[in-house]
């Protein structure tokens, strides 16, 4: 028999009793309903089967990329002028129209690759992802810190990662797998030569950078569009690590980058970042020797120079991991009115899928979430239903019985259009499958290099050659030929790091999907 008198709160205890979801009390937590004190169980046992049915199910889905993640939330203060001119010249988005207005933000820091648990010393891009809560609903600026990609058109983007994911029968992260892919992706060159140099590696979220990559629009008053980058720089600078670096700090810690930012947050010592912006015209650009619309690139600095317009701080830790972290949501179609998507391949392809694995991942009432929620905006929606809905996004005032529209019975109304709909140059062509017409491969990856200081150029090196040594022979030949097109330097360095000679590489043929400019013909004539 229990001995009930033994139960129940100590004289003085008046901590809260614990319920379960249904809100009764739950009088044992320690042994669940049995038929004796020896068993068997029984199947009506309420409290235990929610218990355990719940914990069976308190994973979703991790994010298929950028499952290991930061959050923290903070707010951006726009500083109302790019350069000399009002803002409100270029954009007519109100969260950069005054100087010193402030809205809130949510920012997730990521890596990539590895799963929800992994180590964030990993070689590895690093997401930097800032959701916006504007009075006019929500924009999310959904970047990286390294400021090109390895693919230009979406429809690369699962096999990419394919390749950079574990093997599907080792499980372990295949340098062959990876530059087999890259060697037949020559515009991966110029992100290779970012993630593989200390860049590659950031100390922490703290010190780096955040870049937009893809190339977006800017709408003012008058319909006008200019074609825009976005560039994040921290205040607290820009730190990196080496291998070895990266390993000591692995020795002891997975997690080291989340508990930085987590601390420095705690202890006041708060995070910032300016926000710089490129401006370019709206339109074809045949003076470039490069495609604006082109994630591989970076728009030249002296041309087209990143001026401040805003500055971010993030003041505020998360109070619950899942729900805010976990759950968050970021798409690169979140935009608000004066911010437009430019025709960049990898961005429409983005603007699909994002909120496609949302709905898997989180569910379809996932906007429903307090960290997804427009908050500073007005949500009214003829939405209704589906799994988890636990609210009507109705407007006090208007029908109840009316979620359609049109209708002369109330319920809610078409907005106003902004003045000028159509924008942009006018666009004519034939339905086709074609990449762009100027690829240029190589010359911005060859000017990265010679950009680099020496120590930089070591590790960018000897890294190749690390992994580059774990793969087969045709992978190695024809990396090594990329590595001679962008610079010869780095070719030969390389080469003799994996016992390869320029004569070893001449007799390859550029790959089918390559356009070979003057200068990249130049230099093969002279690898013969
Ligand atoms: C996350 C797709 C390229 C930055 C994701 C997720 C998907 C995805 C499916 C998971 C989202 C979620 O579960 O909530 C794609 C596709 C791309 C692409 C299809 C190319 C066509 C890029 C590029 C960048 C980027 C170029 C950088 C500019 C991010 C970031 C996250 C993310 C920062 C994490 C967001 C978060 O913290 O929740 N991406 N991505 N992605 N992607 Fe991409």
């Amino acid at each position: 028999m229990t001995d009930v008198s033994s139960k129940g709160p100590a004289p003085g205890d008046d901590r809260a009793v614990l319920t379960n979801r249904q809100g009764h009390p739950v009088y044992d937590n320690q042994n669940q309903r049995t038929v004796g004190a020896r068993g068997p169980a029984t199947l009506e046992n309420y409290q235990f089967l929610e218990k355990i049915s719940h914990f069976d199910r308190e994973r979703i889905p991790e994010r298929v990329v950028h499952a290991r993640g930061a959050l923290s939330y903070g707010y951006f203060e726009s500083y109302g002028t790019w350069g000399d001119e009002p803002i409100g010249q270029y954009t007519r988005a109100k969260l950069f129209a005054e100087q010193g207005k402030r809205t809130d933000v949510a920012v997730r820091f990521s890596s990539v690759i590895g799963g929800r648990d992994s180590s964030e010393c990993a070689r590895d891009p690093r997401g930097f992802a800032v959701k916006f809560y504007t009075e006019d609903g929500n924009w999310d600026l959904v970047g990286n810190n390294l400021a090109v990609f390895f693919i230009r058109d979406a429809i690369k983007f699962p096999d990419v990662i394919h390749a950079l994911k574990p093997d599907p029968v080792t499980f372990r992260q295949e340098p062959n797998r990876i530059f087999d892919f890259m060697s037949q992706t020559p515009e991966s060159m110029h992100m290779l030569m970012n993630l593989f140099s200390p860049r590659g590696i950031p100390s922490d979220y703290r010190h780096m950078q955040g870049f937009g990559v893809n190339t977006y629009k800017w709408l003012n008053d008058q319909g006008e569009s200019v074609l825009v980058k976005y560039h994040w720089i921290p205040t607290q600078g820009v730190r990196s690590m080496t291998e070895e670096d990266a390993a000591n700090v692995q020795a002891h810690e997975l997690g080291h980058a989340t508990k930085d930012l987590y601390e420095a947050i705690e202890n006041g010592d708060y995070p910032e970042w300016e926000l710089r912006v490129q401006m370019m015209a709206d339109g074809e650009h045949p003076e470039l020797d490069f495609d604006p619309l082109d994630d591989t690139k970076t728009w030249p600095e002296n041309d087209f120079p990143a001026k401040p317009v805003g500055r971010m701080v993030l003041d505020r830790n998360v109070v619950n991991q899942f729900a805010e972290n976990e759950q968050i949501a970021f798409g690169t179609g979140v935009l608000v009115d004066g911010l437009d998507f430019s025709d960049d391949k990898m961005l429409v392809g983005r603007t699909f899928s994002y909120s496609d694995t949302q709905r898997y991942r989180v569910g379809p009432n996932y906007l429903q979430l307090p960290v997804n929620q427009a908050k500073n905006a007005r949500v009214a929606t003829n939405q209704r239903d589906g799994q988890m809905e636990y609210y009507v996004d109705h407007v006090p005032g208007t029908n109840p019985h009316v979620n359609y529209e049109p209708s002369i019975h109330g319920g809610l109304r078409e907005a106003q259009y902004p003045q000028h709909d159509e924008q942009g140059p006018v666009i004519e062509g034939r339905l086709t499958r074609k990449r762009i017409p100027l690829t240029q491969d190589y010359k911005q990856a060859g000017q990265r290099y010679l950009l680099s200081e020496d120590w930089e150029r070591d590790d960018l090196v000897a890294n190749f050659v690390t992994l580059l040594g774990q793969c087969e022979r045709d992978v190695q030949e024809r990396m090594v030929w990329h590595f001679f097109m962008v610079e010869d330097e780095l070719g030969s360095r390389v080469g003799e790091g994996l016992g390869i000679k320029a004569s070893d590489v001449a007799h390859l043929e550029p790959l089918e999907s390559q356009t070979l400019s003057d200068e990249d013909q130049q230099r093969l004539a002279n690898l013969g």
